[in-house]
């Protein structure tokens, strides 16, 4: 029977295996009637019984890192209503296919084992239903044969549930007893005279499907496509409808144009409704970028750099404040940096905690802020744009998955000021060509060394310049910070705007960083642009540096007296494609200046 997309429930289930919910699953799937006959033979014991476990896992065959979308779509469905079944295996891994599975879920069952009660699992699915917005969360208690139905231990579980869920000001909650292995209160009624005459299917027929088609017309723009003169914007419908004639604004940018011309999948279409894939031709030339936001004109999207944001920590390695990371949110994809950890809420008790990072499935609340300005919407309004993931830019692996709560304040409030001297000119001024160079290696490596004889070179010249140099910064401005990775980033940050500002002074910058990251490197790079910074790796064997040991630092670190030491216990990643590749051990200090002031003439930075 074919269906609007608004008609599908969209179910996530939260549980693990020894919750039961493969036996749950595999009972509702039976007792609906979608199982086929093959599928049920290939589950059937030689006693005759039907496994709804192994059920599950014919029916999932497909399932890919645990999502199982697809099959359950295919097979769970009544003629009542259509499920779409979103399957978010109780494994801590997983907990990335939870938040997206969750953000697109109209009712989240969140199973809790009445054998074992409520485990930091049942709560972390909760939280994360909480987080998520999921509008109906009902907590399935699982297994109640194997407690004999007993109403107490129901009741305990009740209040267990409700407790929890009332701290997270969760609304429409549901709690059900049920038994996966009889069937009771599946599909059908429970012998059991206490319990309540609403089966879970009932209740999941009962659940509204979550509408977006009601609110003002949005669509990230996905596709710039170009057919003759006329550009087409193609996306999907995150809410509202449009038509033709419709008048729209671009976001960010702000410009307006109307809809010529709305085209479906199947050619031109009266209206384009949420959840529908749509192109929009629009009446005039305007700049209209992937990423950008298509929004009925009189309803704008706010915009903003900075956010107050829920954040759900997913990555292997922690999150490191002052990284960057790519943040995508919509069709648009930009760098974003955590500037503050204000609170990681504990999920045993949901008590805020102070954090300096996130560690995988930590859930906290962030400052976060943007290389640009957004349009966007408050997570709890619009999940679509309002919801966003982070990005690795090494591994490219999704690390964090995040809701807007609102822009900060200063996003609106504090404005670039626009200067009538600028870096132009007092590059100008000085005759010079502004540029970082940055030396990074191991501690004892010679940078800073070799840096020192490059500025004196320099400065015989007459150039102006500036060293910036890690162990003394450390003095000063970044005397706080120490050597885990969390302080190392922020450090380099901070050097790194250091630089940046000189380099706007119209100066030759040299930094002195062990700089162990590629990631803050990169960064730093990025800050100054392309042409204006040159990474000098200087580059000993680490048992070179090892026998230096001018500070006596690594006999410390190897005696135990030092945590963290870059090289030992700390990493130091390689550069890979410096502009220059010194080997310290191989040649002195002196010739390697040499060869910097080379580069730097080669590169023509030292012309005026
Ligand atoms: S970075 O990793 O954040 O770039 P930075 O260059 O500022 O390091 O500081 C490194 C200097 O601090 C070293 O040259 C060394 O003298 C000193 N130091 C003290 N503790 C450590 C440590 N655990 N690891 C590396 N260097 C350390």
């Amino acid at each position: 029977m074919a269906r609007a997309p608004g008609d599908r429930l969209r179910v996530l289930t939260c549980g693990s295996v020894d919750d039961g919910k493969s036996t749950l699953m595999g009972r509702l799937m039976h007792d609906l009637g979608a199982v086929p006959d093959d599928v049920a033979a290939a589950a059937t014991g030689p006693d005759g019984a039907l496994d709804f476990a192994s059920l599950v896992d014919g029916l999932m065959a497909e399932k890919e890192q645990g999502i199982t979308i697809d099959v359950a779509h295919r097979y769970l469905s009544t003629p009542g209503r259509d499920f779409h079944l979103i399957d978010a295996p109780g494994h801590e891994q997983y907990t990335r296919n939870m938040v997206t599975g969750a953000s697109q879920a109209d009712v989240a069952l969140v199973l809790i084992d009445a054998v074992r009660g409520m485990t930091a699992q049942t709560r972390r699915h909760a939280l994360i239903a909480a987080l998520t917005r999921v509008p109906t969360v009902v907590f399935v208690v699982t297994k109640m044969d194997a407690m004999g139905w007993d109403p107490e231990r129901f009741e305990e579980l009740v209040q267990d549930a409700l407790a929890f869920a009332s701290a997270l000001e969760l609304k429409a909650v549901q709690v059900v007893p049920v038994s996966g292995l009889t069937g009771e209160n599946v599909a059908r009624p429970a012998a059991a005279a206490w319990v309540e005459r609403a089966t879970l299917l009932d209740r999941l027929e009962a659940a509204p499907v979550a509408s977006a088609t009601g609110g003002p017309f949005r669509m990230p723009v996905q596709w710039v496509r170009r057919d003759g003169v006329d550009r087409a914007y193609a996306g999907k419908v995150a809410s509202g409808r449009i038509r033709a004639g419709d008048l729209l604004r671009v976001q960010p940018s702000g410009r307006t144009a109307a809809a010529l011309q709305v085209v479906g999948s199947n050619g031109v279409v009266e209206a384009g409704e949420a959840g529908l894939t749509c192109s929009v031709v629009l009446d005039r030339p305007v700049d209209v970028a992937r990423g950008d936001v298509l929004v009925a004109a009189d309803a704008p999207l706010e915009t903003a750099d900075q956010f107050e944001v829920d954040l759900v920590w997913m990555g292997d390695d922690p999150l490191l404040p002052g990284r960057v990371y790519d943040l995508k949110i919509g069709a648009r994809t930009v760098p974003a940096q955590v500037t503050e950890i204000r609170r990681r809420v504990s999920v045993e008790d949901l008590v805020p905690l102070a954090a300096k990072t996130l560690e995988l499935n930590d859930v906290g609340v962030c400052n976060l802020s943007l290389g640009a300005e957004i349009a966007f919407a408050p997570y709890a309004e619009d999940r679509t744009l309002g919801g966003f993931i982070l990005i690795d830019r090494a591994s490219l692996n999704t690390v964090g998955a995040g809701m807007i709560r609102f822009a900060l304040r200063r996003a609106h409030n504090v404005h670039r000021q626009a200067l009538t001297v600028d870096a132009a000119a007092r590059a100008a001024a000085k005759g010079q060509k502004p540029t970082v160079l940055w030396f990074t290696g191991l501690s004892g490596a010679g940078k800073s060394t070799i840096a020192d004889a490059v500025e004196r070179r320099l400065h015989d010249m007459g150039r102006h310049t500036y060293l910036i140099d890690g162990d003394n910064l450390r003095h000063g401005l970044t005397r706080d910070l120490g050597f885990t990775d969390a302080d190392r980033v922020e450090n380099i940050r901070r050097a790194a705007e250091a630089a940046r500002l000189m380099a706007d002074a119209g100066l030759i910058v040299l930094v002195s960083l062990i700089s162990p990251f590629a990631s803050e490197r990169r960064m730093a790079r990025e800050l100054m642009g392309e042409g204006r910074f040159l990474e000098v790796f200087v580059d000993v064997p680490l048992a070179v540096a090892e026998a230096r040991d001018v500070k006596g630092l690594y006999r410390k670190a190897r005696a135990g007296q030092l945590a963290n030491f870059t090289g030992l216990d700390s990493p130091y990643e390689r550069p890979e494609a410096p502009e220059l590749h010194l080997r310290a051990d191989a040649e002195t200090p002196e010739e390697a200046a040499d060869r910097v002031v080379a580069a730097l003439r080669e590169r023509g930075r030292l012309q005026a």
